[in-house]
């Protein structure tokens, strides 16, 4: 049996970029024979920027409610909020106290949102990534579908669990990153040298999984492209036209050479609409469900039998790490 596992933070809307990234693999794999899914709601994540309270709590339910509706198969899936299972916390702590200051301030994210940090930087920005390790060590996860931007913190993942078995003997499985090559990094559709984001602040360069169908169209439709009105994949030249070929690419499943030959003859003002259409049915069809499950008493019993079958793995895990490093005393 293999074991698949991802986070998700509940830190906005999820984006067409989450779902290609990290929740189409998901699905991928779900279909697959001898898997266990195992998908969390990463809160404790969220917090190492600010986050008020309410929008926070509203934040978690709806991505319980997106996830399902994107289709978990509660046979093969198990969902839930990880400051429910309190051991990622107490393994991420074991986690930072085997991770050096140097290695997590070369981490490119905590670059990244350093700078952006006009409130102060909090130390959980920088200790980020041995929370991160813990979340997929306690599980022994094979695999965990991500998107491009999170292959560093998989890196250092790895590095860590080896680093423990190293010093303390066999515990940890050494996790494989799972990237998909078609839509690992779905770029903004207003700047196409940024990555899609849902802490975006120009709307339009995001479709939110649950942005009214008309809008999603018209960010398609007014997507930056270039002018030369030629339906090639060509990422340096044409980075807008090729984002857009390669989110048709993911939600159809067709090549990029055959989009290229469906098009060649065709304007970027057809293919656009074309794929405003798709987005369109791909949105209904998410969101007619998710109306379901927001509303529905079922997702209680979800999350909750989520929680107790993770906190069944993690917290044997953590017994094991713990013995082996001398807390305690058993
Ligand atoms: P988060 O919440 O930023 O993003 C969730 C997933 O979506 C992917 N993603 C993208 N993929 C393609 N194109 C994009 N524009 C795009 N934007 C985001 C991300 O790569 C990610 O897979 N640290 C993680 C959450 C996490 C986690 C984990 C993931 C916490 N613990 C353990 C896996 C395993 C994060 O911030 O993802």
């Amino acid at each position: 049996m293999r074991r698949v596992l991802t986070g998700i933070q509940p830190s906005g809307h999820i984006t067409l970029g989450n779902y290609l990234g990290a929740i189409r693999p998901l699905l991928e794999l779900q279909n697959e024979d001898d898997v266990e899914l195992l998908v969390f709601i990463a809160d404790l994540h969220a917090i190492t920027v600010p986050q008020e309270r309410a929008k926070l709590r509203s934040n978690i339910k709806e991505l319980a409610a997106l996830l399902l509706a994107c289709g978990l198969d509660l046979n093969k899936s198990h969902l839930f909020i990880q400051s429910e299972v309190p051991c990622h916390n107490q393994l991420g702590w074991v986690m930072e106290c085997n991770s050096y200051i140097g290695e997590l301030e070369r981490m490119t994210q905590f670059k990244d949102k350093k700078v952006k940090q006009v409130d102060g930087v909090s130390a959980g920005l920088l200790t980020y990534p041995p929370l991160m390790a813990a979340d997929i060590l306690l599980y022994d996860a094979d695999l965990v579908p991500v998107g491009e931007d999170q292959k560093q913190h998989l890196e250092i993942t790895r590095d860590l669990a080896t680093r423990f078995n190293n010093k303390y003997g066999e515990t940890f499985k050494v996790p494989e990153a799972y990237i998909l090559k078609t839509g690992a990094r779905i770029m903004s559709l207003a700047d196409p040298s940024k990555k899609m984001s849902k802490s975006d602040s120009n709307p339009k360069g995001y479709i939110s999984l649950l942005d009214d169908i008309n809008v999603a169209k018209k960010k398609i439709k007014s997507a930056v492209t270039d002018s030369d009105n030629k339906i090639k994949f060509d990422k340096d030249n044409k980075p807008g036209l090729s984002n857009l070929i390669t989110i048709y690419s993911a939600l159809t499943n067709k090549e990029l050479s055959d989009i290229e030959n469906i098009y060649q003859d065709s304007t970027y003002q057809k293919f656009k609409e074309d794929l405003a259409n798709i987005i369109g049915d791909f949105l209904t069809n998410i969101q007619d469900k998710y109306n379901y499950y927001i509303s529905s008493d079922n997702m209680d019993l979800i999350l909750n039998s989520g929680r107790d079958l993770a906190y069944h793995y993690a917290s044997r895990k953590l017994q094991k790490v713990y013995h082996k490093i001398g807390l305690g005393r058993y």
